[in-house]
């Protein structure tokens, strides 16, 4: 199996926890891109469903398959998110943000009722960190920062799109860390949130209750 057969897998069971009248959060990058087209289908054969996307690409997609998109200010909780992680441990700690959707995205996950979080095998690992953690910075201060994460031996690079610094869809910059060395992670994270600038992190700690695999012979389903 390939990786995007375990992704369209992993979307396609996913999706099997979505039920009428319910407000579900949409994930960004390759794998909610199978679940979006998958929640377009339930639409599509009548099911009245409300979502809230995580990243102007998702609602672009969600748009153009005839999605019901709203603001998150226009509902007051989200009954299920579905999104995709750059890894995840046998903690269900997460590490988000590859794409850059790390803020909203842990913005809907916050506001979730049951986050389900659909990858290949490949995201499964032992201990977080090969992927590198992105941080979203104020590019009013993103200079500084790096130099703060230099201090702290976390190894920053500035995301770049071509020759510019890359830009969220909320306008910010992300610097990618290397945290593969840091053992106490809700540590690290109370410690990056206290440094004015730094707005988000891509490590989603502890709000997933559900992992879908996708797997040759079948998804394997992970209940917290
Ligand atoms: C978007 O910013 C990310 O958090 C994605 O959910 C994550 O990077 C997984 O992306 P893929 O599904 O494309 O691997």
């Amino acid at each position: 199996m390939t990786a995007d057969q375990e992704k369209k897998q992993a979307a396609l069971e996913a999706v099997k926890y979505i039920k009428d009248n319910m407000v579900v959060g949409l994930g960004t990058g390759s794998t909610a891109k199978h679940m979006i087209e998958a929640v377009g289908k339930l639409v599509a054969d009548g099911m009245n469903l409300t979502c809230v996307p995580s990243s102007d690409a998702t609602e672009k997609l969600a748009k153009q398959l005839g999605i019901k998109i709203v603001a998150l200010d226009e509902i007051k909780k989200i009954d299920i998110t579905i999104d995709g992680a750059d890894e995840f441990d046998g903690d269900f700690q997460l590490i988000k943000g590859g794409g850059g959707a790390l803020l909203r995205e842990k913005i809907l996950a916050w506001n979730t009722k049951y986050n389900i979080i659909i990858a290949d095998s490949s995201k499964d690992v032992k201990k977080l960190g090969a992927f590198k953690l992105p941080v979203e910075v104020i590019p009013f201060a993103t200079k500084q920062i790096v130099s703060f994460l230099e201090d702290e031996g976390l190894q920053p690079v500035q995301r770049m799109k071509g020759n510019d610094p890359y830009r969220t869809d909320e306008n910010n910059n992300i610097i990618d860390i290397d945290i593969l060395e840091v053992d106490d992670l809700k540590a690290l994270e109370i410690k990056l949130l206290k440094v004015p600038g730094i707005v988000e992190t891509g490590l989603f700690l502890d709000t997933t209750s559900l992992i879908i695999v996708g797997k040759e012979g079948g998804p394997e389903t992970k209940e917290r």
